[in-house]
């Protein structure tokens, strides 16, 4: 696909698809409850129906009508032991997750993924779970991983990485683990999960202390059905919020946006900027705050930021790079140590295609530093994805301010987050070819 300068500016009203987190977790929770929920605005795109896929192999019912997806939920102990390998594709939230869900079940399954998944690190799911007794093997703490479903002792565990996949998983074996399991989260991390529990009934409880989160479940408690109404992915919605704001002429509306404050970072942080960027009508759907968002063309400045903030925007750093590279002065983004684990090596992948664009981009240790540049001329067009998603579109929004296209590789990766990203980007005025 290649992306080329925009002549005029970005207008117009985006229909961000609904949020892919909420949406992995609106198959799993509503699954393993009791009753029939109803899901609306679900994500489908190739990660999301690689979830769904894995609980109909597991036998849960699951239908599509009207447009909304209906499961069928039998209880915390009604899956089936799987026929068949269950895949994953790309979806590190799906294996981190179901690795959690699987450990206590009576029954043994095998999970594996895509090349990129199964490179990606798993012992800090897998090794909190082995402690509490279960039965996991993997490949040098890679998938693919067998699981032999147990009986598990309460989970006592303090998380020492952020992560809210760790910790969605940990949570999902407390559901089904006789006693109280404590959870303690040292880094907040996107709390959807505690979030959509408490509204399914489950016999979970948060309690603060200090910089500490610690999270009670008492298991072996049947979950009740809920209907959901998935709210649109501001992960997303960063990569139009950015294309709006470093382009001229431009004004975006995206409306039912979350913005839970667990995820809101790149809000923030754009907004110290100097982005113009309004929030409106906030309101309350289904216990997550979610608010329409306007966006305007904007002179931005660069900013300094530290590794606590990048918790609450872990997945944005892409996109955030590109409107760094666009501000009146350097940026220095700190702590990005996990960027280097997540679908690609991130953080390494920024760097090389920013410099290739001709952006003086430096990573000192796990630091990036950007120093942007009134004019770039672009050294190697190849935008190099590795088959990451969010790289892939963070270039096509990059190339849309310079004067030579940009060619990226491997485009067809977006799909397994945004599916119509290229109808959406091109509908505003974006000038993508495939
Ligand atoms: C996610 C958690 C984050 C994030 C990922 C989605 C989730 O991963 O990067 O895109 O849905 O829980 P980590 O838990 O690895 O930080």
């Amino acid at each position: 696909m290649e992306s080329s300068k925009n002549n005029n500016g970005l207008n117009g009203e985006v229909k961000i698809p609904g949020d892919k987190s909420i949406s992995h977790r609106s198959i799993i929770i509503p699954s393993i409850s009791k009753g029939i929920s109803e899901i609306s605005n679900i994500l489908k795109s190739e990660d999301v129906l690689n979830t769904l896929s894995a609980f109909k192999l597991m036998g849960v019912k699951i239908e599509e009508i009207n447009n909304k997806i209906i499961i069928y939920g039998n209880g915390i102990n009604s899956l089936r032991k799987p026929n068949e390998k269950i895949y994953l594709g790309n979806s590190g939230t799906s294996a981190r997750l179901l690795i959690g869900l699987l450990a206590t079940q009576n029954f043994s399954s095998i999970i594996e993924g895509d090349a990129s998944l199964s490179s990606r690190p798993m012992a800090r799911i897998n090794d909190p779970l082995i402690v509490a007794g279960a039965n996991i093997k993997s490949n040098n703490g890679t998938m693919p991983i067998n699981i032999v479903g147990q009986k598990l002792k309460p989970i006592k565990y303090v998380i020492p990485l952020p992560s809210a996949q760790v910790k969605s998983g940990l949570i999902l074996a407390a559901l089904n683990i006789k006693g109280e399991s404590i959870i303690t989260e040292k880094n907040i991390t996107r709390d959807h999960t505690e979030i959509m529990l408490e509204s399914f009934g489950a016999n979970i409880k948060i309690k603060r202390e200090k910089n500490l989160k610690h999270i009670f479940i008492n298991g072996n408690h049947e979950l009740s059905s809920n209907n959901i109404n998935v709210p649109s992915d501001l992960s997303s919605s960063a990569f139009f919020i950015v294309a709006a704001l470093i382009n001229k002429n431009s004004f975006l509306i995206l409306n039912n946006v979350n913005i839970n404050p667990s995820r809101d970072g790149i809000l923030r942080v754009l907004k110290m900027m100097g982005g113009n960027i309004s929030i409106l009508n906030k309101r309350m759907v289904n216990r997550e705050i979610v608010a329409d968002i306007e966006v305007k063309s904007s002179k931005l400045n660069g900013c300094e930021l530290d590794a606590e903030i990048a918790k609450l925007m872990i997945d944005e750093y892409p996109i955030l790079a590109i409107a760094a590279s666009f501000a009146s002065s350097p940026s220095n983004f700190k702590g990005l140590k996990e960027l280097r684990v997540k679908e690609s090596d991130r953080l390494e992948l920024i760097r090389l295609n920013l410099v290739n664009c001709g952006v003086d981009a430096v990573v000192n240790e796990n630091n990036l530093f950007i120093k942007p540049s009134k004019n770039y001329l672009v050294k190697n067009s190849e935008i190099k994805t590795d088959y990451d998603h969010r790289i892939a579109m963070s270039f096509c929004i990059m190339g849309g301010l310079l004067d030579q296209n940009l060619k990226i590789l491997d485009y067809q990766c977006i799909k397994t987050s945004f599916p119509n990203f290229f109808d959406s980007y091109n509908n505003i005025g974006g000038n993508l070819i495939e």
